[in-house]
């Protein structure tokens, strides 16, 4: 069952229902302030940190679902006249759930449009974040369809954050005292604390001249009332209430007279401001604040025109954007995935990390460390400067040892002490991410950027030596197997070797209580395989011969290390535990087999030659393979092992104890596509396409247009339910997985490798790629059932599979690949 469709032409999701299984977001805002907006127009608002400074209040795992948001009430003041109408209603049926005639919601690339209708007045609500502005725009649209002069008034509502997510939900005993406001010209300024140590605020505007307003919660909301029932909705009556202390709100109503078939629009401005230091107040000295600074920026929103020019001006970046990469292939799913909404859900998690969606609150995890260079994988083709600006931001957070923070706060970019290091994998993911911006751009001189460790000014040191630090921190922990050591974790955040907690709430990955000397992880092994590949490859065309070599000869012996220690008989090892037994073997009750080390160990080139990537593939098809991907592993974990941590923490069948993980499935539609077998890699691929699996919306229950992080396994009750939408790696992974290796378009440092693994009943496909400032237009045709290339370019046949970098000046290369 659908709730909605893809609207390819426009690239929107188009919501038919409000009540979808879950809420289904969006995000507004691409640089420096950011919106979380539901079907319903729940969510809030941050500028560049969800913790730090947050402008609107959410509460989570509230109930009703998804309370707290951007919400307009449209009130009739002749309701008298229309009794069988309801007196108000909420347009986006949030959050006055009185059901509307006719409702749309459509998700669009840094935009939501969410159409209502009711009582003969039909209104479309756009919100948006203009490109380089901290603020966010409602424009609201209504059309008077009834026979009558509507007389109307129109309210709408949001709820400040005093600034700290976290304070603001924990420190009642200070917060409820601390609320200002200011309204002047009847522009309503959030300024909580302004007085003290902060120099920004926030401020809620309207383009007509509010007729009333609140800015006390309890004024507006009424006691013991929701958002559902304000009692100056209903009773039509404004307090203009000052809100000193308590909790402060931006409320504003407008009154309009609409004549029959009359339409008319206005807009909501909700920004954030800052105010130099010595400029804060107006005039010097007194607590007023400095209107000056930000009025022309309102005043801007006000003026005919600039609101249209600014949203054109957001589809025009995005489609600038998407043109970096376009396919059309056999296959709709792909395409819309590829085009659209991959690429967009890339931008989502390059520019949020893990930091704030329906199932990250703001206040747990920034950037952080290896998912953030996972993201980089998926975006660097993207917006190049950005990838390398956060290059520069997350080796800044390695420490000298090598090591990285796990992960910092966007706002300060300073690592978190509460999560620290020690998370053995986290160093090798900037190697991977340095040399995918690298082939993307060659731009080597990033390699020579001077970048500090931990932010310590003094320490600076090239790029490059960081990436060296990073490949000497797994050499110089190696246990018994001569494998690397795991520490807290490694990429599998919940397999907690060194741990052994007994104690309820405390932390898997923080509490330590073994040496650390002996468990070991086959996943870093296979990882760094992959990172020494490419720091060789790097410092050879650098000329540093020496650290090439000495990578090289690292990796065979880490090889061997694998082969003795990490191969099972039919698969790859997936670590030793403190006890120095296997984990993913045959010889354990449970856990036999995990996905992670298959994928990347083949992903390294390990057991091409020797059959072993096809056998351990072939284990994963076997043992680990669902109707809706791959599981992390099987079997489940039944009860608590004190010795295994967090993994065996969650009921069977859920997050890392054994769903369909969705992050690293594409690793192993990279194995196969790595050993020639594209009909998996692409059956893989489709098994977890959220468009493929729009059918099912009513199991999968999360948003069709984006991954989510999991997929219930087959252990558990509702195996094909999906959670954990939006900030997931799969989305970088799969971009990755189906654009550079099934349909096989992959940077290399010197130039675009075509080299396509599809599957058997694709004829071909066609591409146009952005790559260092060149259109490639590429035709792919298969003449036969192989996977071998035969490149034309411009017309003349060249060997291998790299398009030979053009000559300067250049703008457009002809490509046609014949595949047999
Ligand atoms: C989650 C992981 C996450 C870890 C660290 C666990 O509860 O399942 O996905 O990486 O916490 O925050
Ligand atoms: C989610 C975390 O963000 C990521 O870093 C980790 O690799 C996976 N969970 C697996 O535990």
């Amino acid at each position: 069952m659908r709730y909605g469709h893809f609207d390819d032409e426009r690239h929107e999701y188009v919501i038919e229902r409000p009540d979808t299984p879950l809420p289904w977001i969006n995000y507004l805002g691409c640089e420096d302030y950011f919106g979380l907006i539901s079907n319903t127009a729940g969510g809030y608002s941050f500028y560049k940190d969800a913790r730090l400074r947050r402008l609107t209040r959410y509460r989570y795992n509230n109930v009703p679902a998804d309370t707290g948001g951007r919400y307009i009430y449209l009130r009739d003041d002749e309701a008298a006249s229309h009794p069988t109408d309801p007196p108000f209603w909420s347009p986006t049926w949030q959050p006055t759930r009185i059901p509307l005639d006719e409702y749309e919601c459509r998700h669009g690339l840094g935009y939501t449009i969410i159409r209502g209708k009711l009582a003969g007045i039909a209104s479309e609500i756009c919100y948006f974040v203009p490109l380089g502005e901290s603020l966010e725009i409602w424009q609201l649209t209504l059309h008077n369809d009834r026979r009558q002069t509507a007389n109307l008034s129109v309210y709408s509502a949001v709820e400040f954050c005093l600034w700290d997510a976290w304070d603001d939900a924990t420190n009642l005993q200070r917060n409820l005292s601390i609320g200002e406001v200011e309204v002047d010209e009847r522009i309503i300024y959030h300024k909580t604390e302004y007085r003290e140590r902060r120099n920004h605020f926030a401020y809620f505007a309207c383009s007509e001249t509010a007729t009333g307003f609140d800015t006390q919660r309890e004024a507006f909301l009424g006691p013991y009332r929701g958002w559902e029932a304000p009692k100056a909705v209903e009773s039509g009556q404004m307090s203009n209430s000052i809100s000193v202390g308590w909790q402060p709100v931006g409320a504003l109503q407008v009154k309009l007279r609409l004549g029959p078939g009359e339409r008319k629009t206005i807009s909501f401005v909700l920004g954030y401001h800052e105010n130099p230091p010595n400029e804060k107040f107006d005039p010097p000295g007194s607590q007023t604040l400095n209107k000056r600074t930000v009025r022309p920026i309102i005043d801007r929103y006000r003026r005919d025109g600039e609101i249209e020019a600014a949203f054109q001006k957001l589809r025009a970046y995005w489609s600038g954007l998407l043109d970096t990469l376009q396919v059309r292939t056999p296959d709709p799913h792909v395409d819309r995935m590829v085009n659209v909404w991959n690429t967009y859900q890339v931008m989502a998690t390059f520019n949020l990390s893990r930091s704030a969606s329906y199932f990250e609150s703001g206040i747990g995890r920034g950037i952080g460390f290896r998912d953030s260079n996972q993201d980089l994988l998926g975006f660097v083709h993207l917006v190049p400067e950005r990838a390398r600006a956060r290059i520069l931001d997350l080796a800044a957070s390695q420490l000298p040892s090598g090591a990285a923070y796990h992960q910092y706060q966007p706002l300060t970019k300073r690592g978190n002490h509460d999560v620290g290091s020690g998370f053995n994998d986290d160093p090798l993911w900037l190697v991977l991410s340095v040399a995918a911006y690298v082939k993307e751009t060659g731009d080597w001189g990033i390699l020579d950027e001077p970048v500090a460790y931990d932010n310590t000014p003094g320490t600076e040191e090239s790029l490059y030596g960081h990436l060296q630090r990073a490949i000497r921190f797994t050499l110089d922990r190696r246990g018994p197997h001569r494998l690397p050591l795991i520490g807290r974790a490694d990429w599998n955040d919940c397999l907690n070797l060194n741990c052994f907690s007994d104690m309820p709430g405390q932390s898997f990955q923080t509490t330590t209580n073994k040496d650390g000397l002996t468990a070991e992880s086959v996943f870093i092994a296979g990882l760094f395989l992959i990172a020494a590949a490419e720091m060789a490859e790097m410092a050879r065309k650098l000329g540093r011969d020496g650290d090439a070599q000495a990578c090289v000869r690292a990796a065979e012996e880490m090889e061997t290390a694998v082969g003795e220690a990490g191969w099972d008989g039919a698969w790859f090892r997936r670590a030793y535990d403190d006890f120095g037994r296997p984990i993913g073997s045959k010889e354990c009750d449970e856990g036999q087999i995990f996905i992670e080390p298959q994928g990347v160990c083949v992903m390294a080139g390990l057991g091409l030659k020797d059959g072993r990537a096809l056998q351990a593939l072939d284990s994963v098809a076997e043992r680990l393979l669902t109707p809706h991907g791959i599981l992390l592993h099987q079997p489940a974990y039944q009860s608590y092992q004190l010795h295994l941590g967090e993994i065996s923490s969650y009921p069977p069948g859920f997050k890392e104890n054994a769903s369909v993980f969705c992050h690293n499935n594409p690793w192993v539609m990279i194995a196969e596509a790595r050993v020639g077998r594209g009909d998996r890699a692409y059956d893989y691929y489709r098994r977890i396409n959220p468009s493929v699996r729009e059918e099912i919306s009513d199991l999968h229950r999360c948003e069709p247009y984006v991954y989510a992080q999991m997929i219930a396994g087959r252990d558990a009750p509702a195996h094909g339910e999906a959670k954990n939408s939006w900030l997931t790696g799969t989305a970088a992974w799969c971009y990755v997985a189906i654009t550079q290796w099934i349909l096989g378009l992959r940077p290399t440092f010197d130039g675009l490798r075509v080299e396509p693994v599809l599957p058997s009943t694709w004829s071909g496909f066609d591409a146009v790629r952005e790559f260092r400032g060149v259109r490639y237009d590429i035709h792919v045709e298969r003449r036969g059932p192989g996977n071998t290339v035969g490149l034309e370019v411009d017309g003349k046949p060249v060997a291998g599979t790299v398009v030979p970098l053009p000559e300067a000046g250049a703008r457009q290369v002809r490509v046609i690949a014949r595949l047999g």
